[in-house]
């Protein structure tokens, strides 16, 4: 935790070079704004003047329709839309992936679980079985840091045989490692890149083409981040990644066109457990409203940040202002925290 005088301090420097770079550009503006004066007729000016006019009403109208979109709006009925009786396949399940694994059961889809740690499936299927018993429920353990090895997804495809899976969550990521760029092994690169890129392309690669062979409609959740936004510095590998995971959903929301609802989602922080002593940050979202949210949003929107709260967050942090004191903020503080690391660096 900083210490509020740094913070302070901290924000006193930033407002300050922020202040300087926008007189320069308050003088370069008002330079400008001369030369036009001088130059243009009164009716090029007053085409200017719409031209602006009409690029901030629609900005303000794109902003004002997206957080009414955000609002808790009721879903499709899932079962019906994806096929009664069809599989959901959750490929990660730790605090989101298990939310929305219980919640795709409650609506009447069977499962399939994936993820590195064999514990965490067993105890999640129990827990999702004893609440929704009629469903099936199949685990597959699977680490992705070997994503890379040859025959690593034929052997989770031959496990899965002739499910009709019609949902789909790509939920794994990990956002270590953290620091600069060249601070990190390679290893630890790789690791990353294993995880956090690899089973999303390839889960997508292999369902899509099934999918699209479907009668019914089927849906794809990428989790993707609030990183994925703008670059993150001290958190380069995960904010490039998440920013992979977004543009290519995106590309496959329009190449799938009406067969498969795809929908990238770039949260904020989400938490897991909820209690009176650990209560939720102004920030935060719960992982069980978050999924239910998701599961609201789809085949009605192509991206999301979450809630209505996520989506107002994702408004207010993208003003230059905001954006740049929190990566400033976040860099200054992720370099104190790390110089132990980047001291080994330097010795090597
Ligand atoms: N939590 C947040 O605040 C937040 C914010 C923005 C975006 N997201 C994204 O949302 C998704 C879900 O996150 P989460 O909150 O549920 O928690 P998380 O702990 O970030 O979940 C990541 C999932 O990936 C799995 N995973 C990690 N390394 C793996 C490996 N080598 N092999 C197989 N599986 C592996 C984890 O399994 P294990 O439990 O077995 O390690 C876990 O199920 C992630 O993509 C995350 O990046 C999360």
């Amino acid at each position: 935790m900083i210490h509020p005088i740094i913070f302070e301090s901290q924000f006193c420097i930033f407002i300050s070079e922020f202040s300087e770079k926008k007189i320069i550009l308050m003088n370069i503006i008002d330079d400008a704004c001369q030369l036009l004066e001088r130059s243009f007729t009164p009716r090029v000016t007053k085409i200017f003047s719409l031209v602006g006019f009409l690029y901030v009403a629609s900005r303000a109208v794109k902003s004002a329709s997206t957080m009414i979109r955000s609002l808790p709006l009721p879903g499709y009925d899932l079962a019906q839309r994806y096929g009664v009786g069809s599989w959901a396949l959750i490929v990660g399940i730790d605090s989101l992936g298990s939310a929305l694994a219980l919640q795709l059961a409650e609506k009447n889809f069977s499962l399939v679980l994936i993820d590195a740690d064999p514990n965490l499936l067993n105890l999640t299927a129990t827990k999702i079985n004893q609440k929704v018993p009629e469903i099936e429920i199949k685990v597959i353990q699977a680490d992705f840091v070997n994503s890379l090895q040859n025959e690593f997804f034929d052997q989770i495809f031959a496990q899965l045989g002739e499910l009709d899976i019609s949902v789909l969550v790509n939920a794994t990521g990990i956002s270590r490692p953290v620091g600069m760029f060249h601070w990190n092994s390679e290893s630890e690169i790789m690791n990353a890149l294993s995880c956090n890129i690899i089973p999303m392309t390839i889960f997508t690669r292999r369902l899509a083409s099934a999918m699209l062979r479907r009668s019914e409609k089927s849906a794809i959740i990428n989790l993707s981040s609030a990183a994925a936004i703008y670059p993150v510095p001290m958190l380069g590998i995960f904010s490039a990644t998440k920013a992979y995971i977004d543009v290519l959903s995106r590309v496959l929301d329009t190449e799938a066109g009406s067969k498969i609802d795809v929908i990238t989602v770039r949260p904020w922080n989400v938490k897991s457990v909820v209690s009176k002593k650990s209560p939720l940050k102004l920030f935060e979202v719960s992982s069980n409203t978050l999924a239910k949210s998701i599961l609201r949003s789809l085949g009605r929107e192509s991206s999301t940040a979450g809630t209505f709260r996520q989506t107002f967050q994702t408004f207010i942090g993208k003003a230059p202002i905001i954006r740049d004191y929190f990566t400033h903020y976040f860099y200054e503080n992720e370099q104190n925290s790390n110089l132990s690391k980047q001291e080994n660096i330097l010795l090597i």
